[in-house]
């Protein structure tokens, strides 16, 4: 308020703890993950021997605990291996490659992590064998067992030598001191077949896959996370199932499912309201889909915007799933409408298979025999509100 007064509700009548709601938190237990564990808790056993753990790959959808996992696994491990006297040092060195595009980048990130401030280096500026050399140097000296994490490792482009050399530096000789295990993670399993046969073969020794959850699956995760951070009386149980059952009905996603919660209980917090209901989480759900397709959307270029414009508009007038030629004249308009040139029908095909892979569209192919062969139908696959709910504001916004 601008009278003076203070502008800050009172937030804590329902939150006992809201960081236990951050995407980010690490959970103490991890619920519904024992087949995972054990896995990947005997590619990881021979570390706490003093020999070297096998690489392992990790892969499933985005929000299927694999971060958590990981994190949990690499404690107990740190826990364990400090706790047993004959069990050599054990360092690990846990690399998100978000925003860590080349292979230089992330040797980079992990010559920093090793050292300390007063030794960093540019991101930039360097040969890449200087860096890798840097980094041998700072594995020999620490010597012992050295686990090297890279999380979201599919976004390491086009250049795998990073992974070339982590994977064979025993074999070539640059490490003198010491063993080293590689723990790769991705959301795309597509990422693993495309790596180089001999990169493929050493990264990918075991493999452990994570499924997405199901409803059941994310109401007990979301029940242990609703203990912890909010109070007993303010919040229905059927808000928590309901939470659990729309992202179950999404993409199975426990990041999801948290954060409907999340966004629930501040909707509630806001109004003033002591008790999560099921319509807080009903319009929580609706805000997060929106900002999760208001995300998607604005990392397209202009002409993949175009394409989803399109197939809104297709959806929108009831003429989904459209068929590839039919929505080809679609977009066309939408193109022309904005001024723009339109691409020629490959290329359209080209973005319509793109926008299947990060999930904003979904493609059937459909077979009607010799004679007409083989062809393509295409719908939404997030809210239509959603969408156009992003191009109106656009729309405003110019
Ligand atoms: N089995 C689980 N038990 C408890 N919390 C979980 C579990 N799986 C995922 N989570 C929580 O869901 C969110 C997303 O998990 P995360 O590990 O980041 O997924 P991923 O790395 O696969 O995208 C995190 O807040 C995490 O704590
Ligand atoms: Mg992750």
């Amino acid at each position: 308020m601008s009278d003076g007064t203070s502008p800050f509700g009172n937030t804590a009548t329902i939150y006992k703890d809201r960081d236990v709601l951050r995407p980010d938190y690490q959970p103490e237990e991890l619920i519904e993950r024992d087949e995972e564990i054990n896995k990947y808790a005997s590619a990881l056993e021979p570390v706490l021997h003093g020999w070297a753990p096998d690489n392992i790959f990790i892969y499933g959808k985005a929000g299927t605990g694999k971060t958590a996992t990981t994190n949990y696994m690499i404690n107990w491990l740190q826990h364990d291996a400090e706790a047993n006297e004959e069990s050599e040092d054990v360092t690990i060195v846990n690399i998100n490659c978000d925003g860590l595009t080349s292979s230089y980048r992330v040797a980079v990130e992990i010559v920093n992590t090793l050292r300390d401030d007063k030794a960093q280096i540019p991101p930039a500026g360097h040969s890449k064998t200087t860096v890798y050399n840097w980094m041998y140097e700072e594995f020999n000296e620490l010597g012992g067992i050295i686990l090297v994490v890279l999380d979201e490792i599919d976004h390491i482009d086009n250049d795998d030598s990073i992974l070339y050399q982590l994977a064979r530096c025993e074999s070539m000789g640059k490490l003198e001191n010491g063993r080293l295990g590689i723990i790769g993670i991705s959301n795309d399993f597509s990422f693993r077949d495309s790596l180089s046969a001999k990169v493929k073969d050493s990264l990918c020794e075991k493999e452990i896959m994570f499924p997405s959850y199901e409803s059941g699956e994310l109401r007990r995760i979301l029940v242990d996370r609703a203990e912890e951070s909010l109070y007993d009386d303010a919040y229905d149980q059927s808000a928590i199932a309901l939470s659990a059952a729309f992202a179950a009905q999404d993409k199975g996603s426990a990041r999801q499912a948290i954060d409907i919660l999340r966004n629930a209980a501040d909707l509630a917090n806001a109004n003033g309201d002591d008790k999560v209901s099921d319509d807080h989480v009903r319009d929580a759900k609706e805000h997060v889909e929106r900002g999760r397709v208001e995300d998607m959307i604005d990392s397209l270029s202009p002409q993949g915007k175009y394409v989803v414009q399109a197939i809104a508009i297709a959806e929108r007038d009831n003429q989904t799933p459209i068929r590839t030629k039919n929505f080809y004249s679609l977009y066309k308009k939408v193109a022309n409408s904005e001024g723009s040139e339109s691409l020629s029908g490959r290329s359209v095909r080209d973005h319509l298979s793109e926008l299947d892979m990060i999930g904003l569209l979904t493609s059937e192919r459909k077979n009607e025999g010799l004679s007409n062969g083989a062809y393509k139908m295409h719908e939404l696959d997030v809210s239509l509100d959603s969408v156009l709910s992003y191009f109106e504001s656009t729309e405003n916004e110019r």
